[in-house]
């Protein structure tokens, strides 16, 4: 994308460090950071400097081979046990997007698998796996984006909460690639973008990834989707995910949930995006999904001057989880699934 200098997330030109976009400073400042400390890398995620599932599979993936180059050792079993506890260390860092655990899983079974080789041949087969997550979700996001244009027709009024754009993830994104590649394609879409409470990645994000690549965006608070939807002025609802259960409940930024509910009442059609590595076969349902509780300063004072609320109490789930049976697809890199989706998602990815 041509307002980012290179990917979101890369590893640094002499290898030892993760670089990434800042996405706290944006729209306001676009300022790459340089990360090679596992403390730094950690709060990078828990922070939300790199956010959006598949951009912290990436993140993740280079984040486990830059730490793996400071474990010194010649023995393979101690160097294995280090390489585990830094996996483990970063999968703490946030539990609902499924993309993180996936990567950093990678990366040590990478070690396993080559552990009859010395150490310092093991760190590189880590890196190969590192950039290989990362190659092949800018595949994934190609592929999806055009599975995508199959689903709309041109001139779409297109609702889209949260961010699920080229720095959540690489190059076009999920939830936005469909725009972002019709785009290129000489499709004109306007995109409606909820600007995402509490943390406002809609707001700051998507409307700032979709208006630089030159697509008409109008943001709006949450809670006017149903108007709009009521009005007939939205033909369908793009989001991302998180973490998809293998019966398509989907994990997802909160208020994802009510949208569809609202999508369904509307009769809009609601599709989610959704590349393999964000579904979780070992979560049956929703119900297995891990929800990460955030800050109540998120909700309270954040991106305010001072307080806007009392001293109250706040509760602040940072996602929610759709109901598959109101999913009208989800769209993967290998084709689009419909309901019932423990067959659809089955038949794609398990047989
Ligand atoms: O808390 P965030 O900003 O990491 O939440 C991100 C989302 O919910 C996105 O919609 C999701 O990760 C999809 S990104 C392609």
């Amino acid at each position: 994308m041509e307002y980012l200098k290179s990917d979101s997330v890369r590893l640094s030109e002499d290898e030892r460090s993760v670089v990434i976009i800042d996405q706290t400073k944006l729209p306001g400042k676009t300022e790459y950071l340089t990360l090679s400390e596992a403390d730094e890398l950690f709060d990078a995620i828990k922070l939300l400097k790199v956010r959006g599932a598949p951009a912290i599979g990436i993140f993740a993936g280079y984040a486990v081979y830059v730490l793996s180059l400071g474990i010194e050792t010649e023995d393979v079993s101690t160097f294995l046990v280090r390489i585990k506890e830094y996996a483990a260390f970063l999968d703490s860092s946030r539990p609902t997007a499924v993309n993180l655990s996936m990567a950093t899983k990678r990366i040590v079974e990478t070690a396993e698998e080559y552990k009859e080789l010395p150490v310092a041949e093991i760190k590189e087969k880590i890196k190969s796996t590192a950039i290989a997550i990362h190659k092949e979700d800018i595949e994934m996001c190609r592929k999806i984006s055009e599975y995508g244009l199959t689903l709309v027709k041109d001139g779409y009024n297109i609702l889209t909460h949260c961010n699920a754009g080229p720095l959540a993830t690489s190059r076009y994104g999920t939830g936005l690639g469909t725009l972002m590649l019709g785009k290129e394609k000489g499709y004109t879409f306007h995109a409606f973008c909820d600007e995402t409470r509490p943390l406002l990645q809609g707001a700051r994000l998507t409307s700032y990834e979709l208006s630089k690549a030159g697509i008409d965006v109008t943001l709006i608070c949450d809670n006017m989707a149903g108007f709009l939807m009521k009005q007939g002025k939205i033909d369908a609802v793009f989001v991302g995910c998180d973490r998809v259960a293998a019966n398509g409940d989907t994990a997802n930024k909160i208020g994802t949930s009510s949208l569809s509910v609202l999508a369904h009442y509307y009769n809009v059609p609601f599709y989610v995006f959704c590349p393999s590595t964000t579904i979780d076969f070992s979560a049956k349902s929703g119900a297995d999904i891990e929800i990460e509780y955030r800050e109540p300063e998120e909700i309270r004072s954040m991106f305010y001057e001072r307080p806007m609320a009392p001293d109250v109490k706040c509760l602040n789930p940072a996602f929610d989880v759709t109901d598959g049976k109101l999913i009208t697809a989800i769209i993967t890199e290998k084709g689009i699934c419909r309901y019932p989706y423990e067959k659809s998602l089955a038949e794609l990815f398990l047989s």
